[in-house]
């Protein structure tokens, strides 16, 4: 029997070459739809690749034709907070409008299955902690404002098409990097506080930046609840199996339950590097909320999910071994912006 076909927008990211890995692992034939402005065509370990924009609706269409795809998981985004502050229209136009020429393509194609990355950026500043997915999304950039407005569209969709279902899996803070440390997070320019705090620590800066020490949280610092990339991707195959066995449109909180402040994260980075680095307390970054924690007991009634690696100095150590490893063969991707 032919292994099914799943085309994965994105493919070459971050999130979406671990899920690619993944669905290989599966038995499953990943067509990853990427192209390559933030993603790396080595970070697709299996598969097929097609360099292609979400843009290229013909191209999109006949990939989905050829391949006789069903189910399409999309990656294909801009996801910096604090980038979209500035370039509202970018983010619009990438997350929402290109979404929904993709999610119209997905519907004149009979596309079934339609899992989407969506943020905990879309709560903005939850009234509690842990948020569920019960609480209205109140987004306070326009990152999570692009992502909910995607999210809404999905919603009306599937119930005016009832043959395309969608799971919305609103990421927490995702990091770390795969177990045998062959793909990891390798942006152009990256803003990620564990990136940053871990090439600090390999000298590439001379210090860290702590954005806000003024909080309304124990130590003034930003709180986040961060997800291991391992734990993220298979929410994902997971999803997929939900669809196809369910055929119902769900949104998911991704992430652990347990928040971590700015000060914790750099304390670990430095237990796990050895390397005593500096971090200096400066103002507050445009978009930031002080504190986003997921409550997932969704996820893990009605999905089976199991969280297998809450642990930030796991999630720290894979992300060292990955940082060093990029640094030693000088493949990080340089210069122009993610
Ligand atoms: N931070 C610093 N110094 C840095 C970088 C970040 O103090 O050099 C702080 C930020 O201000 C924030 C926290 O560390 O308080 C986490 O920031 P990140 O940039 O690592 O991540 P964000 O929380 O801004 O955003 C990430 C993803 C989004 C996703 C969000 C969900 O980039 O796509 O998590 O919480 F929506």
């Amino acid at each position: 029997m032919n292994k099914e076909n799943v085309l994965v927008t994105g493919g070459a990211g971050y999130i979406g070459s671990h899920v690619v890995r993944d669905l290989g692992e599966k038995g499953l034939n990943p067509i990853v739809y990427d192209n390559l402005s933030t993603g790396n065509r080595e970070s697709v370990l299996c598969g097929q690749f097609i360099l292609g924009d979400i843009q290229d609706t013909p191209l999109l269409r006949e990939t989905i034709q050829k391949y006789n795809i069903k189910s399409v998981i999309h990656f294909a985004a801009s996801i910096v907070v604090s980038e979209s502050v500035g370039k509202p229209l970018e983010y619009y136009e990438n997350n929402s409008i290109n979404t929904f020429q993709l999610i119209k393509t997905c519907i004149e194609t009979g596309i079934e299955n339609f899992v989407f990355s969506s943020t905990a950026a879309v709560y903005g500043i939850p009234k509690t902690a842990p948020i569920a997915e019960t609480a209205i999304m109140t987004p306070i950039n326009p990152y999570g404002k692009s992502k909910m407005v995607t999210e809404m569209v999905l919603s009306d969709v599937s119930k005016a098409y009832p043959y395309f279902n969608y799971i919305a899996l609103r990421y927490f803070n995702v990091a770390g990097a795969d177990r045998e440390v062959r793909i990891g997070q390798n942006y152009k320019k990256p803003t990620h506080l564990m990136t940053l705090a871990l090439r600090t620590a390999l000298g590439d800066y001379p210090h860290l930046n702590i954005f806000g020490t003024d909080y309304h949280t124990a130590d003034g610092t930003a709180i986040r609840d961060y997800i291991h990339i391992d734990d993220l991707s298979n929410a994902h195959l997971l999803a997929l199996e939900y669809l196809e066995a369910e055929k119902k449109s769900r949104v998911f909180n991704c992430g652990y339950g347990t928040g971590h402040s700015v000060l914790e994260v750099v304390k670990i980075t430095k237990e796990v590097t050895g390397i005593d680095f500096l971090a200096i307390p400066t103002n507050r970054r445009p978009g930031d909320p002080p504190e986003l924690v997921a409550d997932s007991t969704l996820i893990q009634k009605e999905l089976g999910w199991k969280p297998l690696h809450n642990d930030l100095h796991y999630i720290i150590q894979t992300a060292w071994e990955w940082e060093k490893k990029l640094k030693g063969a000088g493949r990080r991707e340089q210069g122009a912006e993610s």
